[in-house]
């Protein structure tokens, strides 16, 4: 069951529970963008239910999206001291990017890799992730609902660390 305020625990724990949102490339043309394979909602759509879900957690989100390899790894670099984990889709990324694995190498933080489509079901060149190893574990295929099981996965992390 759901907890009502994950605040609770993030007192006993004396940690505050913020989260940076990366979106990867080519994500800001979601609902336009190959609905068949990533269906019809749009970013906006996600994010608003992606908050839902953190402030039912009682989580924080910094959500952001960008088309740009540097961008995502200089804002995971950013990343520790200010958030307690990353929730990430890096897109296309995933197959290709060495310094995005090693930027989340790097900041010692856990991260949650997700996938609207089920890249394992999908062209050969998918099947690979490169920034998997450095997240905690990776949740694909499920539409919108892979980023709020990614964002519960990363809160019920948090929460037995911290018990
Ligand atoms: C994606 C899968 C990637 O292979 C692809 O390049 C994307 C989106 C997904 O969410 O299903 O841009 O990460």
């Amino acid at each position: 069951m759901k907890p009502k305020n994950l605040r609770n625990n993030k007192k006993s724990a004396g940690v505050a529970c913020r989260i940076l949102v990366i979106h990867g490339p080519n994500l800001n043309l979601l609902g336009k963008r190959e609905p068949e394979v990533y269906g019809t909602m749009t970013l906006e759509e996600v994010n608003k239910a992606l908050n839902a879900e953190a402030s039912q957690w009682g989580v924080e989100l910094e959500i952001l999206q960008s088309n740009y390899e540097g961008e995502i790894v200089d804002q995971i670099g950013r990343a520790n001291g200010r958030f307690q984990g990353i929730l990430i889709n890096p897109a296309a990324y995933t197959h290709t990017s060495v310094a995005i694995r090693d930027a989340l190498m790097a900041s010692n933080l856990p991260a949650v890799e997700v996938h609207l489509s089920n890249i394992a079901k999908r062209e050969d060149f998918r099947h690979l992730s490169l920034t998997a190893p450095a997240c905690l574990g990776q949740i694909s295929g499920f539409g919108k609902e892979s980023y709020l099981l990614g964002l519960q996965a990363l809160t019920r992390f948090f929460r037995s660390r911290a018990s």
